[in-house]
């Protein structure tokens, strides 16, 4: 019986055990697709019966072209950069790394939260620079314990549901605003579910955003909320830029409205040479990293791989299908 081969593309590679899983697959046959430019993608992509995303903006522009296309798995959870609408009047499939894709950006979220709060690379130079006994007579007081710290999780999804325990870990006190999910639920893990954000952000210490981005979601975190916020609070942004505002972000930290910022993801990625949150000592950065660790990279590489692989073999879990 002659087997049915589909063409897979994985567009802006990935780890390569997943690359492996795919190409050792009886019925695909596999490129990767490196050069995202949209001229590129126009080119190329028509001739794919199934991709895995990584980066790269699958536009209505570019999926109309593909009229072979069956499925898209996103390398991630987040998919702001493919046109839902179009993959919904196409009946294009899309999947997401359900399974792989918390545990680090959680974690990332505390170490930038203790990076903040225990006196960053400051202590490192002191002893580095023979400067050890200075310590001692300095006025501490920027450096916090997480005791009983007020952390308001906001998107209480696969992130935030892993955030929490770390933070009862800490004896931290978790409010939780996520209008999606349940009281009890939120209850159950240790939370308490909060109505209204506004009057939330006036009692909290730090505010985690865990959420996608939607119309809804962008600018959630602009001017008027800031300014509500305690003069100690510090905010961390690992879900993705344009959720809080970045010129009113730059704006209150400069004018000591909040203390401090933890920021993953930018409005626009990489961020321009001259966004002035580069600058901004009250800013620590890092490169939308949040999942950049030895475990998460191999485990989101094979879970693209193996959704693609179920999607062909019918044996796909509900799950991991966006429903669109
Ligand atoms: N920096 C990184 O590398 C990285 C890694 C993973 C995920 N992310 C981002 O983080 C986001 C969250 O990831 P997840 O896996 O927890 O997603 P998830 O879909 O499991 O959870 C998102 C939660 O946000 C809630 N939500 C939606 N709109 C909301 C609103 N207006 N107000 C409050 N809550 C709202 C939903 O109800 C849901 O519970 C993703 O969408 C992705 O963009 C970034």
């Amino acid at each position: 019986m002659e087997l049915d081969i589909y063409k897979i593309g994985i567009i802006d590679t990935m780890n390569s055990k997943g690359i492996e899983l795919l190409k050792s697959h009886k019925n695909f046959n596999v490129d990767i697709i490196t050069d995202l430019s949209k001229e590129n993608l126009l080119k190329e992509l028509p001739k794919y019966d199934g991709v895995t995303l990584r980066r790269g903006k699958l536009d209505s522009e570019v999926l109309k072209n593909c009229k072979n296309l069956k499925v898209i798995a996103r390398h991630g959870v987040g998919y702001d950069n493919v046109d839902t609408n179009y993959l919904k009047a196409n009946n294009i499939t899309l999947l997401v790394t359900h399974n792989s894709t918390s545990t680090s950006p959680a974690e990332h979220i505390m170490f930038m939260i203790l990076n903040i709060y225990k006196g960053r690379e400051m202590f490192d130079k002191m002893v580095r620079d023979g400067s050890f006994h200075k310590a001692i007579h300095l006025q501490i007081d920027d450096n916090f314990e997480l005791f009983d710290k007020k952390i308001l999780i906001v998107g209480f999804g696969r992130i935030g549901k892993k955030l929490i325990k770390k933070c009862l870990g800490f004896d931290m006190k978790v409010l939780v605003y996520d209008p999606y999910v349940d009281e009890k639920n939120i209850k159950l893990l240790g939370g308490e579910k909060i109505v209204n954000l506004e009057s939330a952000l006036k009692e909290i210490d730090i505010l985690s955003m865990s959420v996608p981005l939607t119309e809804k979601t962008r600018n959630m975190i602009s001017h008027k909320e800031i300014s509500l916020m305690k003069k100690n609070a510090i905010i961390i942004n690992i879900s993705r830029g344009g959720i809080i505002n970045e010129n009113d972000l730059n704006d209150a930290l400069n004018k000591n409205v909040i203390s401090f910022a933890g920021l993953d993801v930018f409005e626009t990625e990489p961020p321009e040479i001259n966004n002035p949150l580069l600058k901004n000592k009250r800013v620590l950065l890092s490169p939308h990293a949040a999942t950049f660790t030895k475990e998460c990279l191999e485990n989101m590489s094979l879970e693209t791989a193996q959704n693609i692989i179920d999607f062909f073999d019918k044996k796909l879990e509900k799950i991991k299908i966006v429903k669109l």
